[in-house]
């Protein structure tokens, strides 16, 4: 294992974050932190801009306006590769993997990457998947996993050599009940285990609440509430975000 990293400074942030497509802005002035040790939640209905702010702060997308900071510096127009490498890691939608290769090449590859030799990129794959239950999958291919196998694999890879950070867009899709229970320890861990900062998206609302710190409600491109599980219960913006506010209105027992 790499010597312990002291992640007490460290913070990752989106500061008044704007994202215009044409004269669409899919992000208005968002801004949100992730800090070590914590997960912290992002919810909002399809199309509010999620996978847009992942994209910014993993560096897939450029802001138009406003900046990507981490522990207090700009990040300025690095790309995904180099943020990757200062520990800003993600996993994608759709789970991404290479259907290939076996499983353990699939993280392996993600070490070499980063500039780790094979064999000590293989060392810690194993330990990863040791450490997430998933060992005996090392040497299944990639292409015929059941799909929460595929999930897990997936963060096992954004894992690897330890990232300060894991950005997780809805890692429960598709999941069963209980395989995103489960799931949820997992990620629970992640934050308590490795002291990674994670920042979860999730359309499971029920699953975000119970794992997360904090959480984000964006709606429409804005953050509309933040806060923990009870403010984000009460909240009537949270409320409308998700029913309509007419809906709200109109039809009280919904
Ligand atoms: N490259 C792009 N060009 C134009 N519009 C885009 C682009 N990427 C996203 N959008 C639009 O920006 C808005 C936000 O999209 P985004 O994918 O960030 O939403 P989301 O909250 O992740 O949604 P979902 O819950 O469905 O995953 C949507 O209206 C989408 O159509
Ligand atoms: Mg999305």
């Amino acid at each position: 294992m790499n010597a312990p990293v002291n992640h007490n400074d460290l913070s990752l942030s989106a500061s008044g974050v704007t994202v215009a497509f044409g004269g669409f802005k899919a992000l208005t002035d968002v801004s949100l932190t992730v800090t070590p040790g914590a997960v912290h939640g992002l919810i909002g209905p399809n199309g509010a801009g999620k996978t847009t702010l992942v994209n910014v702060l993993t560096g897939f997308q450029a802001p138009t306006e406003g900046q990507v900071v981490l522990s207090g510096k700009s990040v300025g127009d690095l790309k995904p590769h180099a943020l990757r490498r200062t520990g800003i890691a993600r996993t994608f939608q759709a789970g991404r993997l290479f259907t290939g290769l076996d499983v353990l090449d699939n993280l392996a590859i993600t070490g070499v990457g980063l500039g780790h030799s094979r064999r000590a990129s293989e060392v810690e794959a194993m330990r990863l998947l040791d450490w997430m239950g998933a060992a005996h999958l090392a040497e299944l291919p990639a292409a015929g996993l059941p799909y929460t196998d595929e999930r897990r694999v997936g963060i096992a890879r954004s894992l690897m050599f330890g990232p300060k950070f894991l950005l997780l867009d809805e890692p429960a899709a598709g999941m069963s009940e209980a395989e995103a229970e489960d799931l949820a320890k997992t990620i629970s861990l992640v934050a308590e285990e490795l002291g990674c900062g994670i920042l979860l998206i999730e359309h499971n609302v029920g699953l975000v609440l119970s794992v997360s710190h904090h959480v984000y409600v964006l709606d429409a491109g804005q953050i509309i509430e933040e806060g923990d599980r009870d403010i984000i219960l009460a909240s009537k913006a949270v409320r409308d975000a998700y029913l309509g506010a007419e809906h709200t209105e109109n039809e009280e027992s919904s």
